[in-house]
């Protein structure tokens, strides 16, 4: 048990009879990697909840592999939902709509609405259809926890609890865009990802002007996700968003592991880690340096912070509920 191993081909009918008699496998994603159980079979969701010690009210997203799932596990979906769908399926970008009876209350957590997403994963959509059902996947982590980008942070999660297909490391490496969709005619980021605001303004503008971003909606809708606190490594983790700030945490700690994009000169007592200066490069592996700098022997783990902008929201979003305290 733990990485799948055989051909592409042995993988997938290996992982579809897992999938098909109720096993949990975890699966790649453009994104991070899943905790993908079979919608149909109550005892498989029940079993991600316990794998990740998640509370049962905490909802899941389904994974399809074909546009016209979207008709059959969501009860309406509105014009615009279906031409972002076209735009950006399989991608990043996850809705919320009114849930048809196809989804049980288990993977909703109870709620009368559905998180639905086409991943961006040929090996993902291929196992999909040959199960011949959605998966729902939250990502593979324990509860609060860092997210997944490479196979072996599953293993390390779950000591070789779960079964893992290897899809290599995630390409975006952060979590869908989630939008509530459940307006017919507005809609609102309820997690941010690298499809931005920006991004979905500008594909609307054509032919539906009239569709809002609102940043409250009248209908009240919970998203259990939106803990303050969440993405966590072990360690304390410190913001900083300048030089002077780095040399006072430099200062206070002795030994610090330093995840930063600036080209700062810093001595070798430290460990460092150099991310991308752009939000995709910054994405991809900002989930790995976390989980390096968990390994390491450090005390902390320090973190530059990008600029406050709206491209950079969905890092800071991650950024701002992992960090400890953020020294100025
Ligand atoms: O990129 C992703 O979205 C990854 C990959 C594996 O697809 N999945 C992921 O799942 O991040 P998870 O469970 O870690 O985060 C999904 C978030 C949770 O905060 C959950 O509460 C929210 O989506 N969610 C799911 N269904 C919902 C619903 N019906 N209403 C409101 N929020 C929902
Ligand atoms: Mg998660």
């Amino acid at each position: 048990m733990a990485i799948l191993s055989g051909s592409k081909d042995e993988i997938i009918n290996l992982a579809t009879k897992m999938l098909c008699s109720g096993e949990v496998v975890a699966i790649p994603t453009e994104t991070v990697y899943g905790l993908g159980a079979n919608i149909t079979i109550d005892d498989s969701i029940k079993n991600i909840y316990k794998l990740k010690s998640r509370p049962q009210t905490h909802p899941l997203i389904i994974h399809i592999s074909d546009i016209e799932q979207l008709y059959e596990y969501a009860r309406q979906v509105p014009k615009y939902v279906e031409f972002l769908a076209h735009r950006f399926w399989p991608g990043p970008l996850t809705f919320i709509l009114p849930k048809s009876d196809k989804v049980s209350y288990f993977v909703t957590g109870g709620q009368d609405t559905v998180a639905i997403r086409m991943p961006n994963n040929s090996l993902t959509l291929d196992l999909i259809k040959a199960v011949g059902h959605p998966l729902a996947a939250p990502s593979a982590n324990r509860f609060g926890k860092v997210s997944p980008t490479r196979p072996e942070h599953v293993v390390e999660e779950f000591n070789n609890e779960v079964n893992v297909i290897d899809g290599g490391i995630c390409n975006i490496g952060i979590e869908s865009t989630i939008i509530d969709a459940t307006s017919p005619d507005c809609y609102r980021i309820l997690r941010p990802g690298l499809i931005t605001q920006t991004d979905l303004e500008a594909e609307l503008k054509s032919n539906f002007s009239k569709i809002r971003l609102i940043n409250k909606l009248t209908q009240k809708i919970s998203f259990p996700g939106n803990y303050t606190s969440h993405y966590s490594p072990t360690k304390a983790l410190i913001g900083f968003n300048s030089f002077s700030a780095l040399k006072s945490l430099i200062e206070e700690y002795k030994d610090v592991y330093i995840i930063h994009y600036s080209n700062f000169f810093i001595d070798q007592n430290h460990s460092t880690f150099k991310i991308g200066t752009t939000p995709s490069e910054f994405a991809k592996s900002i989930y790995h340096a976390l989980r390096l700098g968990d390994n390491s022997s450090c005390q902390v783990i320090a973190i530059e912070f990008p600029p406050n902008e709206i491209k950079w929201y969905a890092i800071l979003d991650r950024l701002n509920k992992s960090v400890t305290k953020i020294n100025k």
